[in-house]
């Protein structure tokens, strides 16, 4: 029999009942001190037949901020939140990976400690506008991070590794994606440094290696993730030449014996596709997760041509906490209302009818 969404795979010595994955999706939620607490728990418990989950970008210092209501993996009471999460999601059977999120230049003052200037490689602001309490404002310039600055970094990730460990996750998720700071780092429309974090592959790879090489500290390498977004123009993001740089990137990975590389493989604002993943894929001897607007079809047909080993899928798990048994049975699934995407209550987060519940 082919591979297909339900076949376990087995990530380091995790066993997962499923190749279905929960992609990480902010859903701007935690509470006032950016803590997960109890509607968290309840959306993630019912999510929890996932093969493993994902969760929603979360910041590894109050420096790391880029939004209002995201969660932290940083003080006590973001663990303890957590911690109800991991262990309803075990109680289920699921398996559950965090993921380590840094945003530098796509933040705001008012959203940082002391009202400071976001950091970046290189003092360039974004195009367009960002949310804050007071609704959505222009980006401002960043300031280009000291490189004696960079090892506080590096040792904000690993403090989360440590904070995510006593939560109780299974893994960690270092998300070097979408514009945020790492993949300011790694592509070189936004790093245009001259010292040995810019310019070469290599010297811009040096930040995510660095983290990798911290949190392998904490973590062994098979309970650790990367996502890549090579082609994604969300936050004003570029690159010269996103297969070349991107095949560098990925086959430097190799030696880590990650539990996988999970690849956003489009453009999320032009849907566009213009590398060629299949090569990435094959560049890389790992677990691979593919992500981009997956359907149960396209999945399987990718699992069967081996071209991933695990699919991730964002707004029909959104929509469908029962995902998993709709996708086995064949049914129809819930529409995902967007107005209800980022922030508000209950509604458009915990409240998606299971099947059983749509049909009484
Ligand atoms: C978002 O808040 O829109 C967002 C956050 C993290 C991502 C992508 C999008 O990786």
């Amino acid at each position: 029999m082919s591979t297909d969404l339900f076949s376990p795979v087995t990530i380091g010595d995790i066993k997962l009942t499923n190749r279905m994955v929960m992609a990480p999706l902010t859903r701007n939620r935690a509470d006032e001190h950016n803590a997960p607490h109890d509607i968290n728990v309840t959306y993630y418990q019912q999510r929890a037949t996932a093969g493993l989950i994902i969760t929603e970008a979360s910041q590894v210092s109050p420096e790391g901020v880029g939004y209002p209501g995201t969660p932290g993996i940083y003080s006590d009471e973001q663990v303890a939140g957590w911690k109800k999460i991991t262990d309803v999601v075990h109680a289920e059977g699921g398996h559950i990976f965090i993921q380590l999120w840094f945003c530098g230049r796509v933040s705001h003052p008012d959203l940082l400690p002391d009202n400071q200037t976001p950091v970046a490689p290189t003092a360039i602001q974004p195009a367009g506008e960002t949310v804050t309490f007071e609704g959505m404002k222009a980006f401002v310039t960043p300031r280009a991070l000291e490189i004696n600055e960079i090892p506080g970094i590096v040792a904000q990730y690993k403090h989360a590794a440590e904070r995510a460990k006593q939560a109780g996750f299974d893994g960690i998720e270092v998300h070097a994606a979408n514009g945020y700071l790492i993949d300011q780092f790694l592509r070189d429309g936004t790093n245009q440094r001259t010292d040995q974090y810019g310019g070469s592959v290599e010297n811009r790879m040096r930040l995510l290696n660095e983290v990798l090489d911290a949190v392998t500290e904490v973590w062994p390498g098979n309970r650790i993730g990367v996502r890549l977004s090579p082609e994604n123009s969300f936050n004003d993001m570029s690159d010269s030449d996103p297969s070349e740089h991107f095949g560098y990137f990925v086959s430097q990975l190799n030696v880590r014996n990650l539990a996988y590389l999970h690849i956003l493989e489009r453009d999320m604002m032009s849907k566009s596709v213009n590398v060629d993943y299949r090569d990435l894929r094959n560049r890389y001897n790992g677990l691979y997760m593919a992500n981009s607007g997956y359907d149960k079809t396209r999945a399987n047909t990718s699992l069967g041509n081996g071209d991933s080993d695990l699919v991730a899928f964002g707004v029909p798990f959104l929509a469908n906490p029962d995902l998993v048994y709709r996708y086995q049975q064949d049914l129809v699934l819930n529409d995902a209302d967007s107005d209800t995407f980022y922030g508000g209550t209950e509604h458009g987060y915990t409240d998606y009818p299971f099947f059983e519940k749509a049909v009484t």
